[in-house]
């Protein structure tokens, strides 16, 4: 198994990957923009040719510093519990080192804190939310 940088060839495995881990909410034409552009990298692992997982950081400058904010991480069910999300996620970590963040956040259900709480993030403030579609 490898941990690599998105190529266009894994946009249809990874869409399907996160619409059967999170929702049909997924299945839109993918910004294609975010393989070349350093703000916003999405990682994926690979096993046999095939995406088994994803993970995305988006790098955000701030009027005084950066911080990452890590989304869409998911892995291929029959292969959860085997390390591969704990992998994608120290990966993000380390590039958003590189970037200069002084913080990174993410948004997690209550079923997956203890997840992110082994890789040493801490529960801290509430999120809040206001969609338009
Ligand atoms: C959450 C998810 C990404 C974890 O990936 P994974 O590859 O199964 O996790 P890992 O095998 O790397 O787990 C690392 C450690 O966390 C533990 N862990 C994983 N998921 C956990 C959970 N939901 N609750 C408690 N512990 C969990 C593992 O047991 C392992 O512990 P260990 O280091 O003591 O052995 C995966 O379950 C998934 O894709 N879920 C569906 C999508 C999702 O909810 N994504 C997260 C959005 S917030």
């Amino acid at each position: 198994m490898k941990i690599r940088n998105l190529k266009s060839d894994d946009i249809d495995m990874v869409i399907n990957l996160l619409i059967n881990s999170f929702s049909s909410r997924y299945n839109r034409p993918p910004f294609v923009e975010n393989i070349s552009d350093p703000k916003s990298i999405t990682i994926v692992a690979e096993l046999d040719d095939t995406i088994i997982g994803v993970a995305s950081l988006y790098i955000i400058q701030k009027l005084t510093r950066k911080m990452g904010l890590i989304e869409d991480v998911a892995v291929e069910y029959e292969k959860r519990g085997q390390g591969v999300g704990k992998l994608l996620i120290k990966n993000l970590i380390k590039k958003a080192n590189l970037q200069g963040c002084d913080k990174i956040i993410l948004h997690s259900s209550q079923d997956n804190v203890s997840f992110y709480e082994k890789i040493g993030f801490k529960v801290n403030e509430k999120q809040m939310i206001l969609r338009n579609n």
